[in-house]
């Protein structure tokens, strides 16, 4: 139900004869809607690739069939990580990998969209293995690990010991901060003979992980975080980027000086290659800290990022892509679904903030992709995981066009993010507290 003041009066016009008084609190309520929701759109443009609510309704229904089934194959206290369709070898991981919270995050968005109680029973049995995570102090991914699963749990149903883990994750993840270099420590070493002692790395990717920040400040005031978060994003902007806004996967600082050692890349084609999933991760997480901040620094960042991937001559027409924009082979390079599915999450959230309708409809053009037969698999078909065609790392050569728990993540809450876009609706993903 698009509520905009034309409408609203169109809409209700013929009965304004009739029915003045009732007329008249429309009016006025419709005036108070417009100004209270700086999301608010005005786009009536149908779109001949429009997503029906049903059809989404139904990918909901597959997806919780497939992660019912997903979930009798996991060993108590395992998380899923993939599954190799060749060699039928399901790969299960442990709570302190980075994409161990993606599965009981995936479990809830699918509970909160389907009502089927016993995703939440699954997901909430998936916690109490998570919960230990809130003190790790050896990763960055503690924004991946623990927003994106007790964020959402939290967010369906406040409770302070989830708040408690919450907090106590964003004190963990601020260890790693140095206010030298002015960013959060990725990796605990920068890879091969490319590190030397005095090395302080930081991946595209951290950008995602401070989204847990950001909600500690709110939930706590204390803004030490929210600065943490913002340096951080700043520091980003200043030296993961090139000059036509695509990213560098990592930066390897001194930790002395905070001066930039070298740039390269560990799961992108090339050093000075994008890697698809550093761009996605970067558009995504400057999409967010605009949401969260308000500094246009980040949203002319996020528009930018946005932009390089849109036009970039190497996207393919259906909009997934290739899992390094200058992989050596493209046109005949794979693809990579998770890549696709973050960026469909992030594009209709800028489209929200920016009213652009550019960016809406290429998400829309990824989503129609990734729902067809082509990228959506059945319940059995890759062991209950949902969407094919990942890519994990390719130079190491693991998790190769297989299905990816993160891949899942993303689409299962682009998909959310649209439905709730074409109903106007400003509500938890698009504000995640
Ligand atoms: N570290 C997250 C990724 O592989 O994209």
């Amino acid at each position: 139900m698009k509520l905009t003041m034309k409408r609203c009066i169109s809409t209700n016009f013929k009965f304004s004869n009739f029915l003045f008084i009732l007329l008249s609190g429309l009016f006025v309520s419709c005036g108070n809607l417009q100004k209270k929701d700086r999301y608010k759109q005005d786009s009536n443009t149908p779109s001949e690739n429009a997503i029906s609510r049903e059809k989404i309704d139904s990918v909901f229904e597959v997806a919780s069939n497939n992660y019912l089934y997903l979930s009798s194959k996991l060993e108590e206290g395992e998380f899923p990580k993939t599954f190799y369709l060749k060699e039928n070898k399901f790969e299960t991981t442990v709570s302190n990998a980075w994409i161990s919270g993606f599965y009981p995050a995936t479990l809830l968005n699918l509970y909160e969209s389907t009502g089927k109680d016993t995703l939440r029973k699954l997901a909430e049995n998936m916690l109490g293995h998570l919960k230990k995570e809130a003190f790790n102090t050896s990763t960055h991914d503690l924004g991946f690990i623990m927003y994106s699963s007790f964020g959402k749990a939290n967010r369906i149903e406040p409770k302070s010991e989830y708040q408690d883990i919450l907090m106590q994750s964003a004190k963990s993840l601020s260890t790693r901060y140095n206010d030298t270099v002015k960013a959060i420590r990725s990796w605990n070493s920068a890879p091969w003979n490319k590190a030397g002692d005095d090395d302080f790395a930081v991946i595209i990717d951290n950008m995602m992980n401070l989204e847990l920040l950001l909600w500690a400040t709110k939930y706590s005031g204390d803004s030490t975080y929210y600065k943490i978060a913002v340096n951080h994003a700043k520091t980003t902007i200043e030296n993961h980027f090139r000059k036509d806004y695509s990213t560098y996967h990592e930066v390897i600082y001194k930790e002395a000086t905070g001066k930039v050692k070298t740039k390269i890349t560990v799961q992108g084609y090339a050093d000075e290659s994008s890697w698809a999933r550093g761009q996605a991760w970067g558009l995504y997480g400057f999409t967010m800290i605009y949401r969260e901040t308000n500094q246009k620094k980040f949203l002319e960042q996020a528009k930018a990022i946005a932009d390089f991937i849109i036009n970039n001559p190497n996207l393919p027409d259906d909009k997934i892509p290739y899992w390094d924009f200058n992989a050596g082979n493209i046109p005949d390079a794979l693809r990579d679904s998770s890549s696709a599915a973050i960026m469909a999450s992030a594009l209709i959230e800028l489209s929200w903030l920016t009213q652009n309708q550019h960016y809406f409809k290429t998400a829309e053009k990824i989503l129609n992709t990734l729902i067809s037969n082509e990228y959506l698999a059945n319940e059995t078909e890759l062991a209950g995981f949902i969407l094919k065609h990942g890519i994990g790392n390719m130079p190491g050569n693991t998790e190769v066009d297989v299905p990816l728990t993160y891949g899942d993540y993303y689409l299962i809450e682009a998909l959310k993010k649209y439905q709730n876009y074409n109903n106007s609706l400003k509500v938890d993903l698009f504000s995640k507290t």
